[in-house]
């Protein structure tokens, strides 16, 4: 019925199974795309695909009522439901940013919280996908012994979480010093071999990638795009939460750039199925620190060259020379894309003023937010248009930034520092307190 299969991204014609443990193409170095069978895929009309994937959601029947597994067929038709893997990620809330959007002039302002996960990110996403693969593949005979990732912290947690449901060992390359605790203790908390590395997320993706040439230990990270499958089902979740429609604009913030590839494989899947009828425009977000996409496309796309990435509070984004670069400028040249920077900054301000209307965003999410505010002062994003940000991971991961914030501990101004009020545990003194501060909010 339903089939996939990696296909060479550069169109050179090579194809290889999805259970054959390869991540780019063995005739000319490209990266590789999971392509479906899209003939035998429209054979079912786009309203009965609507009615299918809004049936099942939530629904009891193993592995379907995910936000991922609902889509099986256009995500990954070869694994059988027994050997899926999942924690029923996806489904996030499409949070209706009221007050926020209100306060730069946007009625129709949406996060989608995607850190609303099992281990706190969008990598849940795909990972599911990844091991649930593997896990076929184990049962089929092959001889795997061990998944292995560089991470700026996400990846590992779910590769982590997902593996140990999977009864399979995980590794995971983490650059020392650059993870949040909380990303630390989640692979660390999961029984993984977690390796500190003296060096970047570059230099430790170089490393896992001459440590998976061996076949017994396979790749999780995005350049396996059986990554991508399960994070396109992003696109596919915001267009059914807009009742199968796609919104103007959508702002992602990227580092390694296999999310926004994602994000735009769904929507073009789901036009060329027929459930939406336009594209947004995607907007891809990065920090002034690490912004290699950013100033490709200052460049006109015309040539890449990566950077050293410098310390961003945006940790999860450091990366200097990002994999899935090509598949990501290909997905801006179709969706009308731009790509903005923020300073460290204008990023944590952005994350405060999101949290002051009831959020509680993750630093990445800041940079996407602080991206929204620049364009939307510079009329790039309409005040009338339906803007979507990808919330990439749950801002209790990355508490610190804001603990520091608050304290004006950071090495620059906090703007809008929320203090505690330490006082004496005395009603009078208290209500001078309170009254106080009703005053300043009046
Ligand atoms: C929280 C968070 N946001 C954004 C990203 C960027 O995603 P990508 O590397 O696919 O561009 C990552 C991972 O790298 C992440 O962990
Ligand atoms: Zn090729």
């Amino acid at each position: 019925m339903y089939r996939s299969w990696f296909e060479c991204f550069a169109g050179c014609g090579e194809k290889y199974s999805i259970k054959e443990v390869v991540y780019s193409c063995r005739n000319c170095g490209a990266l590789l795309q999971v392509t479906h069978d899209t003939a035998e895929l429209k054979k079912t009309g786009a309203d009965e695909w609507k009615e299918l994937f809004n049936r099942r959601k939530h629904g009891n029947e193993w592995p379907y009522g995910g936000g991922v597994w609902s889509k099986k067929e256009w995500v990954c038709p070869e694994v059988t439901p027994e050997n899926v893997v999942s924690m029923y990620e996806g489904e996030s809330n499409l949070f209706w940013a009221d007050r926020l959007g209100k306060s730069l002039g946007l009625s129709n302002l949406w996060i989608k919280l995607c850190g609303n996960s099992h281990t706190g990110s969008f990598k849940d996403l795909g990972m599911t996908v990844l091991v649930s693969v593997v896990k076929q593949m184990i049962s089929e005979g092959k001889n795997i012994r061990a998944v292995a990732c560089a991470s700026t912290g996400d990846t590992s947690a779910a590769l982590a979480a997902y593996c140990a449901a999977a009864g399979i060992m995980p590794i995971v390359f983490l650059p020392k010093n650059k993870v949040s605790i909380e990303q630390l203790i989640q692979p660390i908390a999961n029984g993984a071999l977690v390796v500190s590395l003296k060096t970047d997320f570059d230099g430790c993706m170089r490393l896992v990638r001459e440590i998976t040439k061996n076949d017994e230990i396979y790749l999780a990270n995005s350049m396996n795009s059986l990554r991508i499958e399960g994070q396109k089902t992003v696109a596919i979740e915001i267009a059914q939460q807009f009742d199968w429609r796609a919104p103007d604009v959508v702002i992602i913030p990227g580092g390694n750039l296999g999310n926004v590839s994602a994000l735009g494989k769904g929507f073009l899947m789901m036009e060329e199925l027929g459930l939406i009828n336009k594209r947004p425009k995607i907007i891809v977000a990065q920090a002034k620190n690490a912004n290699p996409l950013y100033r490709a496309y200052k460049a006109g796309f015309k040539k890449f060259k990566p950077i050293k990435a410098k310390t961003t509070i945006a940790s999860a984004i450091q990366i200097g020379d990002p994999v899935s670069y090509e598949k990501a400028v290909a997905i801006l040249r179709q969706f009308d894309g731009a790509v903005e920077e923020a300073t460290e900054s204008e990023l944590v301000e952005a994350s405060v003023a999101a949290d002051k209307t009831g959020m509680y965003s993750c630093p990445h999410t800041g940079v996407a937010l602080a991206a929204l505010f620049k364009l939307v002062r510079r009329g790039v994003v309409g005040k009338n248009s339906t803007v979507v940000v990808i919330s990439t991971a749950h801002g209790l991961k990355f508490s610190d930034f804001k603990y520091k914030y608050h304290l004006r501990r950071l090495s620059f101004k906090s703007k809008n520092p929320n203090m505690p009020v330490e006082a004496e545990p005395k009603l009078d003194v208290i209500r001078k307190i309170i009254d106080r501060r009703l005053a300043k909010s009046a």
